[in-house]
């Protein structure tokens, strides 16, 4: 099965312009706690490097694009999140990693938990190992 696994968001755009509409257990699998965005990324910047024991997240590009890279330990894929209806599932002990952002980038990222430093996996070695343990 492959690793990204991406979302449909519900577009209601019309003639005066886009909307997208998301919504908490429809589009989105998992009751959402935080939302956080990503903007302003600086020039050849990179960022996430890390997976979560627990969190799950859902990211879309509500402006611009960037590339992700998923990787189950076993197998990395990568896909452009150029659509601000095209949202990409992060599941929990998946390392990620995002490239290329454009200057107008802004990466909403919609999360099921609040924020724990402690669910980190921050050192991919140890995502590695936590892998094989799974
Ligand atoms: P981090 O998740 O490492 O960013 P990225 O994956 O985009 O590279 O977060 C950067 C810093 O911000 C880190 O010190 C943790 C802090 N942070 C919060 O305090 N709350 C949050 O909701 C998030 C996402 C990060």
């Amino acid at each position: 099965m492959s690793i990204i696994k991406l979302i449909d968001l519900p577009e209601l755009s019309d003639s005066r312009g886009g909307l997208v509409a998301i919504e908490s257990g429809l589009s989105i699998p998992f009751d959402i706690k935080r939302v956080y965005y990503i903007f302003g990324t600086c020039e050849g910047m990179v960022r996430g490097f890390h997976a979560h024991k627990a969190l799950e997240q859902v990211a879309v590009c509500v402006s611009g694009k960037c590339r992700m890279i998923l990787d189950n330990g076993k197998s990395r894929e990568e896909c452009w999140l150029d659509s601000p209806s095209k949202g990409i599932l992060i599941e929990n002990m998946q390392w990620r990693e995002m490239h290329d952002f454009s200057d107008d980038c802004v990466l909403l990222v919609l999360a099921s938990e609040h924020y724990d430093e402690g669910d980190y996996i921050r050192d991919y070695q140890v995502f590695l190992r936590e892998c094989e343990n799974v």
